[in-house]
């Protein structure tokens, strides 16, 4: 029997034992004396009587182990010209300092500070200064308009908001202070103050309540580790649910640092000392788990690029990351991939760089199509790895945990479940379906260590979203299939989250975006399959009767509020104005309908269909190529 085979089985027969082992690579203030504890289940919990510090264990005691000079974090900005590396230990002093100005601000054990920050080291160092105190970070993404911005002040209350006078897109500096004064605006809840890194290419003007980082950290006193409990959450981050309102996914510290401990030399190959890239943004899980946290705790090198993969300034900028600061993993989205070959087709830039000390590139975050699977693996001849996860997860769920044992690849499925994972195919009836058959994909509870134990205030919507469907299962809201082999394929959401160059929307709050338009009746919008993206939104509209109004006008504004109130990371450039929506005899729009007509499929028409004649006069208007590339 293989090693993988040991490792899972040992894994699912005695979780208790195996993740007691795992927890033994991380330090703690209290050892905990069992794993699992299923008393209040199914809020399950990991460490029950565990206390430590994840910044410790991701910082401080590598400096205590003698690793003080070498490079934690590498901040590489092609689009600022700048390159700083971070040893761990004036890692640790820059966190120690900013923790320490936290505290001053009153912030403590439990409070929440929100950091929307661009792709800069300050925020991780604003991160980890968290952590550092027992306060609990949500990072929103830069890309997420004020609006949505405010949703998360709101849910999270936070004491503090840590952000940047500007975070650049790839030639346009973007503004940020204007982004977060608007959604202070616009919040119920009023954080106490905003402290606010000033950056050279746009300073901020700051207001009574903006504090600048650099005069707040020069007046601060450094800050210690503070020890908690290993099921006190470690932070809060949101995604994209099937309503406008995100959900709030908590992880907890324990269970986060030893899952991504173990995870990074099982799956990922790496140990301390070595050099992970990960090409994503400390907005998304991916950023968490696998920029920050992950490389840290394991005493490795982290690259934290600001950049693109493509036009910052040309498509060999991963490469020259890779030779620069001698990567041996990178971790990117396939949709970066996809961008990087419609630039440079044959790959020729790869040639002016050394990638010889590349091993493994790991791809995750949205459907890994086999052509661009095939492409980057011949270019560059080194094991290519899909590997499926979410949000809620932290960490991978299905991989090809080449720590362990790599086992043979197929294309179009991220290979088998990680130990930890127990992972089913369902059918409706919640019936186990035969090998090869497609049904929901579900995961036996207890999920592993590093997973949500729950939402943010709201045990009832974690239930609701993802226990209650199937009794004693999480539900993971794609659906797929097992092969003979144990191989899962992953095929898509049953949901109405879309995957937009790797960034997870809600299709439901663009068209609650869109529904708030004075002229609109009603509204839908689907994803369509883009050759860049993946997918891509596209919006269908019903304009009110007797508006007058001309429905050029009012696609172009729709596209605006969508922008406005999303951000541009939802990326609907298409609205179209149409006479009436397809909907079933009881009025339910057919939506999967009309995405499988836009994306070229033989879509059959439902019987329950109201009016067919309205899918008809629909259709060329899908199946319409337009912008996609
Ligand atoms: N702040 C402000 N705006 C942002 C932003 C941020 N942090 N991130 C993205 N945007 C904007 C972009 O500028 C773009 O605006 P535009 O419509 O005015 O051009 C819009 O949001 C859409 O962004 P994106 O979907 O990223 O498209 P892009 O054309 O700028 O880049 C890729 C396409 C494929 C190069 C890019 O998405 C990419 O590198 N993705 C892969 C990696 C990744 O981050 N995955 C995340 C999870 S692993
Ligand atoms: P996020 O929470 O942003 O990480 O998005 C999670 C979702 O992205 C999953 O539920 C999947 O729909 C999709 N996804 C992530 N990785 C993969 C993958 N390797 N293959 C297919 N879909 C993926």
């Amino acid at each position: 029997m293989g090693m993988y085979e040991d490792v899972f089985r040992a894994s699912l027969e005695d979780p208790e034992r195996f993740w007691l082992r795992a927890a033994e690579g991380v330090d703690w203030e209290v050892a905990p004396s069992r794993a699992l504890d299923p008393s209040a289940a199914p809020f399950y919990r990991w460490f029950p009587d565990g206390r430590l510090n994840v910044c410790f264990n991701a910082v401080d005691r590598h400096v205590e182990a003698g690793r003080g000079e070498q490079a934690a974090l590498i901040y590489d900005s092609p689009v600022t010209g700048t390159r700083r590396t971070y040893t761990y230990a004036r890692l640790r002093d820059e966190v120690a300092a900013f923790a320490g100005a936290l505290t001053g601000l009153g912030v403590g054990h439990g409070d929440r500070v929100v950091i929307y920050m661009p792709m800069v080291p300050e925020a991780a160092v604003a991160m980890l200064a968290c952590a550092r105190i027992g306060a609990v970070h949500s990072v929103v993404f830069g890309g997420f308009a004020p609006p949505e911005l405010a949703v998360r002040i709101d849910d999270a209350t936070p004491k503090v908001v840590v952000s940047a006078s500007c975070g650049i897109e790839g030639k346009r500096v973007i503004p940020y202070k204007p982004l977060l004064d608007r959604a202070v605006e616009l919040a119920g809840h009023k954080p106490y103050k905003q402290v606010i890194l000033q950056r050279p290419q746009e300073r901020a003007e700051l207001g009574p309540d903006d504090l600048d980082w650099a005069d707040l950290v020069a007046g601060a006193s450094p800050a210690a580790c503070v020890p908690v409990a290993a099921t006190d959450p470690l932070y809060i981050l949101y995604t994209s649910g099937t309503t406008g309102k995100p959900k709030g996914v908590v992880r907890d510290s324990g269970g986060c640092a030893v899952a991504l401990h173990w995870s990074m030399a099982a799956v990922y190959d790496i140990g301390p000392g070595e050099t992970m890239f990960t090409g994503s943004d400390v907005g998304w899980v991916v950023g968490h788990s696998y920029i920050v946290y992950g490389p840290l705790l394991a005493g490795a090198t982290t690259v934290l690029y600001e950049g693109k993969p493509v036009g910052t300034p040309d498509a060999g900028q991963f490469w020259r990351v890779v030779a620069e600061h001698g990567v041996k993993t990178m971790f990117t989205a396939p949709t970066a991939f996809r961008a990087i070959r419609k630039e440079d087709p044959k790959g020729t830039l790869t040639a002016e760089y050394d990638l010889s000390g590349l091993r493994y590139l790991f791809l995750a975050g949205e459907r890994l199509d086999p052509e661009t699977y095939h492409w980057a693996a011949a270019l560059l001849d080194i094991p290519v790895i899909d590997h499926w996860w979410q949000t809620e997860t932290g960490w991978p769920i299905v991989a090809n945990p080449v720590g362990i044992e790599a086992a043979p690849v197929k294309p179009g499925s991220p290979t088998r479940p990680l130990p930890g994972w127990d992972v089913r195919v369902l059918d409706p009836a919640g019936q186990p379906v035969e090998a090869g058959v497609d049904g929901a994909i579900v995961v036996k509870l207890p999920l592993p260590p590093g997973s949500l134990p729950t939402l943010w205030n709201d045990d009832d919507r974690y239930v609701a979203s993802y226990l209650s469907a199937y009794d004693g299962y999480y539900l993971t809201g794609d659906s797929g299939h097992i092969d003979e082999d144990g191989y899962v394929y992953v095929m898509g959401r049953t949901d109405d989250v879309i995957n937009v160059a790797g960034h997870r929307l809600s299709t439901g709050s663009m068209e609650e975006a869109l529904a708030a338009h004075p002229d609109v009746a009603e509204c839908a919008v689907i994803g369509v399959a883009d050759a860049l993206k993946g997918q891509v939104p596209r919006g269908f509209v019903v304009l009110k009767a007797g508006t007058g109004r001309d429905p050029k006008e009012v696609e172009a504004e729709l596209v605006r509020l969508v922008r406005e109130r999303i951000g541009a990371v939802a990326s609907l450039k298409e609205v179209a104005v149409v006479a009436a929506l397809p909907k079933t005899r009881s009025g339910k729009i057919l939506r999967k309908t009309m995405r499988g007509i836009a994306d070229g499929h033989d879509e059959p028409i439902p019987s329950t269909v109201d009016d067919p004649s309205v899918i008809e006069t629909l259709r060329p208007l899908l199946r319409r190529p337009d912008h996609r590339a």
